[in-house]
């Protein structure tokens, strides 16, 4: 792993000794850069300070998301075949950094999402953060046709989340809370409305915001104003085909800028954070 930029002659964060390295069955440290540790890779990705005020709008909402070349962010309809090893160790980490995780239902129905896991080396960091020892799964849903059996409704370690609109089927929102899950109505209609879910998560002191897509709910929540980070992994390789870019959905008014602030490469993979520059009228 090295970091391309910001370009640097310091050294990267000091490594944690009881961190595994980021690629450990890497052959060889890269000529350009040493193997990272977690903790390091912690460091790059670190969310700038939320408070614990009252303020809805102290979160931080980032995006987590994988393209092929060509911009699809998916083969076959999953997006593990444009991933590798590296991608999934910066993916946990993004996890492990995050009070909760918001992910559209077809995301959750489609690649079997299950709860997030226990990290042992993120265990004293979250517990000294004030977070949970796992991050809330937050899956956003309309119809609710969520397997309510599923370990992500049955085993998770804190309960998952459920932001739908007031109008969901009754049914389906009882079985919901017969599993364990917690519902929280955000909209009025049948769906939850984009612009609410970021505080409504952060009411519940969930401020440190990761979702990861589709490009569905990608693209409603770039659409409503609430995005304020996007990490973006170039993969190389080109899948051709109509799978769609990493936000699907309405035209933006306006193009929405964003400004680079890191970029690292592993085995011609490009791991890209990008910070939306706010319009000085919100
Ligand atoms: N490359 C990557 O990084 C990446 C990341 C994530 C996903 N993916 C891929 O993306 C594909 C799925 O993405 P997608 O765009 O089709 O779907 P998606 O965004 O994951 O989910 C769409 C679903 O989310 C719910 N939803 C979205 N907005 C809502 C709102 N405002 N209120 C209530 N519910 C709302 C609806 O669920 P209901 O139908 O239940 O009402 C909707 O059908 C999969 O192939 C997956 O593998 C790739």
């Amino acid at each position: 792993m090295r970091r391309l930029f910001p370009s640097s002659t310091a050294p990267v964060p000091a490594a944690d000794a009881a961190d595994a390295p980021v690629s450990p069955a890497s052959p060889a440290p890269q000529a350009a850069g040493p193997e990272w540790s977690i903790a390091q890779i912690a460091e790059e990705y670190a969310y700038p300070p939320v408070g614990e005020g009252a303020d809805e709008a102290d979160r931080w909402l980032r995006a987590n998301m994988v393209a092929s070349l060509d911009g699809a962010i998916h083969h076959g309809g999953r997006s593990q075949p444009l991933s590798s090893k590296a991608d999934m160790w910066i993916f946990g980490v993004l996890r492990a950094l995050a009070d909760v995780v918001v992910v559209g239902a077809r995301t959750v129905r489609q690649e079997g999402y299950r709860p997030a896991k226990r990290r042992s080396g993120f265990a004293d960091r979250r517990a000294a953060a004030g977070q949970s020892p796992v991050p809330a799964i937050a899956v956003v849903s309309a119809s609710l046709e969520l397997d309510f059996s599923a370990p992500l409704f049955t085993e998770p370690v804190v309960p998952t989340l459920l932001l739908t609109g007031s109008g969901a089927p009754a049914d389906r929102v009882g079985q919901a809370r017969e599993a364990g899950a917690e519902v929280i109505f955000a909209g009025e209609g049948g769906a939850a409305d984009p612009a609410r879910v970021p505080g409504l998560l952060a009411e519940r002191g969930l401020r440190r915001q990761l979702t990861e897509g589709g490009p569905t709910l990608l693209g409603e929540l770039a659409d409503a104003g609430v995005l304020d980070e996007l990490c973006l992994s170039i993969s190389p390789r080109i899948v051709a085909g109509s799978a769609p870019r990493i936000m699907n959905g309405p035209v933006l008014p306006d193009p929405d800028e964003f400004t680079l602030e890191g970029v690292l490469e592993e085995d011609g993979f490009l791991f890209t954070r990008y910070r939306r520059l706010r319009n000085v009228t919100e």
